[in-house]
């Protein structure tokens, strides 16, 4: 039996049905019959914007895969790289496919000396490295005009490649000019986590290795955030990317929308949150805050998951790893006491509030030595595979400019009352 909806028109009595597809009904039928009723939904709660066959969100049993293949096992088995090819290609890559793959990335990790010399080092000494990377991204489109032929499959594999490869570059030269350290050059000898690694943390070492625990941890945290379907900056990817601009600003406009604090800097607030609770003590103090409306659970709450977070499960293993290599992270004991209270408190139970994948990511970044500042660039480095499998997709099913409605309600029509008599 073919699911549906009946849909009258009390004013005339006109009905419709409408077939449930994909656990949709088309907005397309329903403007058949109700042309200039539009569907009040500002934050998109219940209006899906694509057919995708990327990634799976079950947010009700706490389900996520990326092309039918369950995170668990990509983060335990796979790596960043292969997981990209698979969220852009469809398929995990054959060997030759996988060599072939990586090798074009490492030899596009190198930016333009220009971008280094005189943009990047145009910031101020204090910039935040997110504002940095923001720009970074859309200076990029200045340097390949031929982005813009976004409907040769060819040009668009070569953005793909360079986005993806130059991404880690940009990220640790924001973080080096943010800390006044020298820029160091990408190393291609070494793999894609190890590489950034070195980027980031190498001083006066010709080759920089960093310790394999924190390379597999990289690596899987770039697994883990490689992509979550129709999320704000996917969203802001799409929108942008409908006008048919070059990738590098849709990626800048993405990357801007990964800036805010619902987003990207979600787990830049659970650090101060646990750093201003300070002792486990305080923790009954702080809950009692929140349910009386005084901010809120950083980390906790999910706009699709009502479950925990898969994500958050697999981090916090992680971290367990990172910290036998850097020491514990003394906001640990913070953090878990926090969960223990919340996912035992009838307030967290009863809104399906439980700790979402930036509850204890930004512990392990903090323990292995980086700024809170930079949690939205390490977000942002493996987020852009997501945002460019979205851009493709969108381009090869929808060419259509993304254009909400709304309602309107201001002033009814007035004449202009000349400044002499208001
Ligand atoms: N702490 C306390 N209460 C919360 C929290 C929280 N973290 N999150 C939601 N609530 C409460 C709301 O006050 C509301 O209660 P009410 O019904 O009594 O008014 C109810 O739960 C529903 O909340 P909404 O804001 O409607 O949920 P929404 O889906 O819009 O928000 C969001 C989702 C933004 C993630 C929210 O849970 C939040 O602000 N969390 C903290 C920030 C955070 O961790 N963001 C990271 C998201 S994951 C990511 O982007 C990678």
């Amino acid at each position: 039996m073919v699911e549906s909806v009946t849909i009258t028109d009390n004013r005339n009595g006109q009905t419709i049905e409408i077939p449930i597809v994909d656990g949709g009904v088309s907005a397309e039928q329903w403007s058949k019959i109700l042309p200039g009723i539009w569907f009040y939904d500002p934050a998109f709660m219940t209006t899906a914007v694509a057919e995708s066959a990327i990634t799976f969100v079950d947010g009700d049993k706490g389900i996520l895969e990326y092309r039918g293949y369950p995170i668990e096992q990509l983060a335990e088995q796979s790596t960043y790289l292969e997981v990209a090819y698979l969220l852009l290609h469809g398929d995990l890559p054959t060997a030759e496919q996988a060599e072939q793959w990586v090798r074009e990335i490492t030899y596009h990790t190198f930016i333009h000396e220009n971008m280094r010399k005189r943009f990047l080092e145009g910031f101020h000494y204090d910039s935040h490295p997110m504002g940095i990377l923001v720009s970074a991204v859309a200076a990029l489109s200045t340097y390949y005009p031929d982005a813009k032929d976004i409907f040769d499959p060819e040009t668009r594999h070569k953005q793909i490649i360079r986005l993806i490869a130059k991404m880690p570059t940009l990220a640790a030269a924001a973080h080096r000019f943010s800390v006044g350290m020298p820029f160091f050059y990408p190393d291609n000898s070494l793999d894609f986590p190890s590489n950034f690694l070195s980027m980031v943390l190498k001083t006066a070492e010709s080759r920089f290795d960093a310790d394999p625990t924190l390379v597999r941890a990289m690596d899987a945290l770039f697994i883990l955030h490689a992509d979550h379907e129709q999320n704000c900056s996917t969203a802001a990817m799409r929108v942008v990317g409908s006008t048919h601009v070059d990738p590098y600003s849709a990626c800048a406009a993405a990357c801007a929308a990964l800036y805010g604090p619902l987003h990207g800097g979600a787990n830049e607030a659970v650090i101060r949150m646990l750093t201003e609770i300070g002792s486990r003590e305080n923790i009954p103090a702080f809950i009692r805050a929140v349910k009386e409306g005084h901010g809120r659970l950083q980390g906790f709450g999910h706009r699709v998951y009502k479950n925990y977070d898969p994500r958050a499960k697999i981090i916090q293993d992680i971290a367990y790893k990172v910290f036998e290599v850097t020491g514990k992270n003394p906001l640990l004991d913070i953090a878990l006491g926090l969960e223990e209270v919340a996912l035992a408190d009838e307030y967290f139970i009863s809104r399906k509030l439980y700790p979402n994948i930036d509850f204890y990511s930004g512990l392990i970044y903090q323990a292995m030595g980086f700024p809170v500042e930079m949690f939205p660039v390490l977000f942002a480095i493996p987020r852009v595979t997501g945002w460019l499998a979205h851009w493709v997709e969108m381009l090869e099913h929808n060419t259509k400019i993304a254009r909400p409605r709304q309602l309107f309600v201001g002033s009814p029509r007035r004449d202009y009352v000349p400044m002499s008599s208001r």
